[in-house]
């Protein structure tokens, strides 16, 4: 995977910066944030899972790959909609991203300038996925999609395998340190958090970090799930974290996300924004989905009953906490 991305015009490893006033603010010894806010020339970790996953798709479909004559489908709240049009458009390929209600003017233009033909979903983004899944149903189109469900598993798991260049980069970034106590990773459907857990779970040497899933409270379908013991789909609201405002979980991550989670938190919206506007005082570009994570550390390590989650997350002042940010703030 690493080969890959790093054959990709552009590609360089995005930024691990530590910032003391997190870490003296939180009462650990240090924090860290992997910065996503310029990957592969886009404004989001998720052109990792969706170059890759197109690259795998066109290479089995050897015989349609005359320009124009394949069309990407998915549907996405905007970063991966983004990043499949992008792959689809420097593989000389067609794309159709469709949208659900709540997503950016400015997110939407920036999928169109792709090349995209975009199509705008009066539902959330559940309901977006399925009218994808419809429209790829056909010769010549082919859905690539960041979520998956019985019966499609393949190209979401070729997705997740592209994430793993995130954690192998944060590796390399903290080789010679014992790595992180914990990792706080904003969730929508959970493939991101499924490539941390395959990635921290199965290390043959060094310590397994805490993991941290963080959502919107408006859309905390992992947390949900994880309470019930079983995947569970809930009625999405508003949020600012558009690109977590997913109901289900994937069905390929959920297995993941049971055995390898430590703990879930959903914050609201008011506490990402803050979050926001504190990275950027500190120098991190960071959208409301990437601010998220520091917004849920604070809402696990503050307040009534801090001292047992600590406890329970075996976390001390000591302790190294690594934030995934997984998008920049968004362009004014
Ligand atoms: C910026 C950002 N962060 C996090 C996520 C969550 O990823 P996943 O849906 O794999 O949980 C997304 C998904 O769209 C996203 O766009």
């Amino acid at each position: 995977m690493r080969a890959f991305h790093s054959a990709l015009p552009g590609y360089a490893p995005t930024p691990l910066t530590e910032l003391p006033p997190l870490a003296a603010e939180l009462a650990v010894g240090r924090v860290l944030v992997k910065d996503e806010s310029s990957r592969l020339g886009l404004p989001a970790f998720k052109a990792l899972g969706a170059f890759w996953a197109v690259h795998r798709v066109l290479a089995e479909r050897e015989r349609d790959r005359e320009p124009g004559s394949v069309t990407l489908v998915t549907a996405s709240d905007g970063n991966h909609g983004r990043a499949v049009a992008r792959a689809a458009r420097l593989a000389g390929q067609g794309a159709h991203v469709f949208v659900p209600r709540g997503v950016s003017a400015p997110a939407v233009a920036a999928i169109a300038a792709e090349g995209a033909r975009v199509t705008e979903v009066t539902g959330p983004y559940d309901e977006a996925v399925r009218l994808a899944a419809e429209a790829a149903d056909g010769p010549g189109s082919i859905l690539v999609q960041d979520t998956a469900w019985p019966g499609y598993e393949e190209i979401p798991g070729w997705i997740v395998e592209g994430y793993a260049t995130l954690c192998a980069e944060i590796d390399e970034q903290l080789a010679g340190t014992a790595g992180p106590d914990l990792v706080c990773v904003p969730v929508g459907v959970g493939s991101l958090a499924q490539a941390v857990v395959t990635h921290y779970r199965s290390r043959s040497a060094g310590r397994a970090p805490a993991l941290l899933s963080v959502e919107p409270e408006t859309a905390a379908c992992v947390a949900a799930s994880l309470a019930a013991g079983t995947p569970v789909s809930v009625t999405t609201g508003e949020t600012v974290m558009a690109g977590l405002n997913c109901g289900t979980p994937s069905s390929l991550a959920w297995p993941y996300l049971y055995g390898g989670l430590d703990a879930a938190v959903a914050v609201p919206d008011a506490a990402s924004v803050r979050a926001a506007a504190d990275l950027a005082d500190l120098g991190v570009s960071s959208g409301p989905c990437g601010a998220a994570s520091l917004a849920g550390l604070r809402a696990v390590l503050t307040g009534a009953g801090a001292e047992e989650r600590r406890a329970a997350l075996g976390l001390d002042a000591a302790s190294v906490v690594v934030l995934l940010s997984t998008e920049g703030a968004p362009a004014r």
